[in-house]
Formats: C-alpha cells, structure tokens, sequence
C-alpha cells in the first residue's frame, strides 16, 4: 500500500496567489456545484462558463466524469473511493484558484463531509456551493446516460439516489430548484449571483 511521507516541509514562493490573481484582473474562485447525477451540474456549469469566458474571465471547468478518465480513473464508486475522489477534485480546485482561475466543479459530491473538506481548503468567499436541486424522479426520467435503468436492474450497485445515499446540502451559497427551469435561466441565476459578488 502507499505510504504517507514524513519529513515534507512547506516551500514558499515569492510570487503568490494575489500577485497571479493580479495579473489576471480576476478574483479567482471555486464554483462547486454539487447534485445527483443527471440532476443537470454540467449543463448549467458550461452554460456559466461560456458566459464566463465570453466576458474574460479565466476559467477552467473540472468535471468528475472526465476525471475519472485520467486523475481518478482508479477510483469506483464506493464511499470509500468518492472520499477520495471528492478530496481530489478539491486538492485540484484549490491549485486553480491558487494559480488565479475562477474554476466551476461538477462532481455529485454526495457527502457533506467531503463538501466541508472543500470548501476549508479555500479562502473565506472563495468557495461557492451551488447545489442543483432535482428531484431524483426527474433525474431518473431523463436518465440521460441509461444509468438509473441499470442501476434499478441491479447492473449497477452503489448508485447515488438508488443504494448510495445523497446528503443534500444544509446551507449552500445557491440553491437552484430546477423544476420547470430551463438551464440558461438557471444558470442566469447563478451568473446574477456572482455578479453581485464579483461586481
Ligand atoms: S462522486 O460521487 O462525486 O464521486 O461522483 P462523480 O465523480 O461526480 O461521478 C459521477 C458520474 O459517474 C457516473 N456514474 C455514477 N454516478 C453515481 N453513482 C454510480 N454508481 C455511478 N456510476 C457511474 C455518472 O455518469 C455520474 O455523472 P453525472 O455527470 O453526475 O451524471
């Protein structure tokens, strides 16, 4: 098994966060948008990013499914493994914005342990939790992917919604109820709020 290292010392460096932040013209930022799969994270996600970037925002989108392809591909879908995953994903987050980005993040994050691990390793208002509230029936009807059919056939097991419990979030920044909305008015909800924030 891997072992954790002893003797690891922290090494400063002269140019920080703000000097980068600086350069970029933009208070970076971790938007973490967090719901059941198929509740529509990565939809209203690219939505706010394009308008993002159409503005001159640098940002960069970190999407769960794609991480799983490279970074987490030796991760399941176990509590054990989404600790893991989640915990990742932050690690990651928090480099971006260190390095001056405004980072969207779409992972179900479906602990609100996890949830609080992100949203410590930020600076005070640089983490915002968008939760993308969708009632699993709606979730389960578009079942985009054909995962919740599986997942009710018994093909797949530890399925968030189905075997694997999703803790909704107690106090997010944004709470999104999707129901009867449409993603670009959503995700105009959440653009309105960093409007306010970011000015
Ligand atoms: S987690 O819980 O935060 O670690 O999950 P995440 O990294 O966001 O990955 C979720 C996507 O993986 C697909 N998938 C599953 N989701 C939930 N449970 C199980 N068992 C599972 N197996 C595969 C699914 O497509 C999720 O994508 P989204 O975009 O959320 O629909």
């Amino acid at each position: 098994a891997l072992q954790r290292a002893n003797n690891i010392h922290w090494q400063h460096t002269d140019v920080d966060k703000s000097t980068r932040a600086l350069a970029k013209g933009q208070q970076p930022l971790c938007l973490w948008f967090t719901g059941l799969s198929g509740a529509g994270k990565s939809t209203i996600a690219n939505l706010v990013e394009r308008k993002l970037a159409a503005q001159g925002f640098h940002t960069y989108l970190l999407d769960g499914d794609n991480l799983r392809h490279g970074l987490n591909v030796d991760l399941g879908f176990t509590a054990e493994s989404r600790v893991e995953n989640v915990r990742r994903v932050a690690e990651v987050a928090h480099l971006m914005v260190d390095a001056g980005l405004v980072v969207l993040v779409c992972v179900i994050s479906p602990f609100a342990g996890e949830r609080d691990f992100a949203r410590r390793r930020f600076a005070e208002g640089e983490f915002v939790e968008v939760f993308v509230d969708t009632p699993l029936a709606d979730c389960e009807e578009r079942d985009p992917k054909g995962l919740y059919a599986k997942a009710r056939a018994g093909r797949i097991s530890n399925f968030t919604g189905i075997d694997s419990p999703y803790e909704r979030p107690a106090a997010p920044e944004l709470h999104l109820n999707t129901e009867g909305q449409r993603a670009e008015q959503l995700a105009e909800q959440v653009l309105a709020y960093l409007q306010e924030r970011l000015g």
